[in-house]
């Protein structure tokens, strides 16, 4: 799961689907990361940690950092929030297959970035819920 600042929408994915995956007893590995580094070593920001607490989900004590190119051979799935982390991420692609690996949470669709708007948290966080229950639906009937 990745973002820009791997502190809001990132942290939220990685512990929706973390949660959703228990719930259907499957092994994945689930991580996030960001684009950014200007919060590496961080925890979430507050607002989604909140946001997640209303819904059950722990996500405090996640560490912000950054993606790698090394995630590339590590994960199946890339998962990222919006166009401009689809870009930064395409662009570190090693090659086509690894490329391939890269899609927008929402298919089509974009995560907004929450980060200026306190309002948008509970929002965004139903929006990435759908994102990852549709995710699962679609990879374990595949
Ligand atoms: P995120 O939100 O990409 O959903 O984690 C942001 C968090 C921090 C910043 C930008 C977006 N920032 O500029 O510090």
């Amino acid at each position: 799961m990745v973002c820009l600042g791997n502190i809001c929408r990132s942290p939220l994915a990685e512990g929706i689907m973390q949660h959703l995956s228990d719930e259907h007893g499957l092994d994945w590995k689930i991580d996030s990361a960001g684009t950014g580094d200007w919060h590496v070593g961080e925890g979430p920001d507050r607002r989604s940690t909140r946001v997640a607490k209303n819904h059950g989900i722990d996500i405090s004590k996640q560490v912000c950092r950054l993606f790698k190119k090394s995630d590339f051979e590590e994960f199946d799935h890339i998962y990222v929030m919006d166009r401009y982390n689809l870009a930064d991420i395409l662009a570190m692609a090693p090659h086509e297959e690894a490329a391939r690996k890269v899609k927008l949470l929402l298919g089509v669709h974009e995560v907004p970035d929450p980060y200026y708007d306190d309002s948008q948290f509970e929002p965004v966080f139903e929006l990435i819920e759908q994102g990852c229950k549709d995710i699962i639906k679609k990879l374990i009937t595949s």
